[in-house]
């Protein structure tokens, strides 16, 4: 049997193009979603691959989601923190909930759903766990300053915990993607997006499969030698 993945945000965009390819590589994919049933219900059916609700928002429902991924599939392995949003406004028209909602989904989520799973990976010593950062974490974005803030404590977070875990045999690292064709990046307004994709050297948005293969190479048991590092994947539009 494949190792035990899990994948927060699975169902659909680069989540669903990670789960699809963490099974093609023969693991045991648990595909974990926040609110669209009827594109989790596709995943389920294309994929094959158990699907199941959770908000990485709320800690009790990661802590229950995972133990019954344990009970089914076996002890968590590899954990790839996906699930993001945003709410896109400038600062000084921002509201509380979108800053709360930002930070509780993309930087809370990896607390909620490493925690309960970290004690066992030291224990087996061996873990993967890969975290989706993005660009604009890197370099700031206009108009996110709560998802730039979260996705720029998701790097941190991975370099911190990366040193923790070093020597137990789990790898932490983070993937950045920049303007990747999603339904998330489809919501930017229509002029914005042009003058973002002429800000693309590559001269196109990237694709799901391509951020997936480089968590799938993150993830694999023959890459215990790569750690605490931020793998960026946007078409030359912001090099670090
Ligand atoms: N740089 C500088 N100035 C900018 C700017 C920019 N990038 N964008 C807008 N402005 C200017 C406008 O020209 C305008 O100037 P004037 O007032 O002189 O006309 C002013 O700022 C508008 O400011 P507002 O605060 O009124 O902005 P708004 O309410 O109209 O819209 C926004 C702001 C909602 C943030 C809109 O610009 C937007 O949606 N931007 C896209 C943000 C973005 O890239 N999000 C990425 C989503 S995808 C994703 O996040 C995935 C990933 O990981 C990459």
């Amino acid at each position: 049997m494949g190792r035990v993945a899990v994948v927060t945000g699975g169902t659909r965009g680069i989540g669903y193009a990670v789960t699809q390819r963490l099974k093609a590589d023969g693991m045991q994919v648990a595909a974990l979603y926040g609110g669209n049933d009827e594109a989790a219900m596709r995943c389920r059916d294309e994929l094959g691959v158990l699907v199941l609700k959770c908000d990485v928002a709320e800690s009790l429902e990661c802590r229950a989601v995972l133990g019954e991924i344990e009970s089914l599939l076996g002890p968590v392995e590899v954990l790839v923190n996906n699930a993001g949003v945003t709410r896109d406004a400038s600062l000084h028209k921002m509201n509380d909930n979108d800053w709360d909602r930002v930070i509780r989904v993309d930087l809370n989520g990896l607390y909620n759903m490493t925690r309960p799973v970290i004690g066992g990976m030291r224990d087996r010593g061996f873990g993967r766990i890969v975290n989706i950062a993005s660009i604009n974490g890197q370099k700031g974005q206009f108009g996110q300053t709560n998802y730039s803030a979260a996705k720029a404590g998701v790097i941190g977070f991975t370099k911190a915990l990366a040193l923790e875990t070093a020597r137990k045999g789990v790898t932490v690292n983070a993937v950045a993607p920049g303007y990747i064709d999603t339904d998330m990046v489809a919501h930017v307004p229509q002029d914005v997006l042009e003058t973002i994709k002429a800000d693309i050297p590559v001269g196109r948005l990237g694709r799901p499969d391509e951020v997936a293969r480089c968590v799938a190479f993150l993830a694999a048991d023959e890459q215990g030698f790569i750690t605490g590092s931020t793998l960026t994947v946007n078409g030359g539009q912001y090099m670090v």
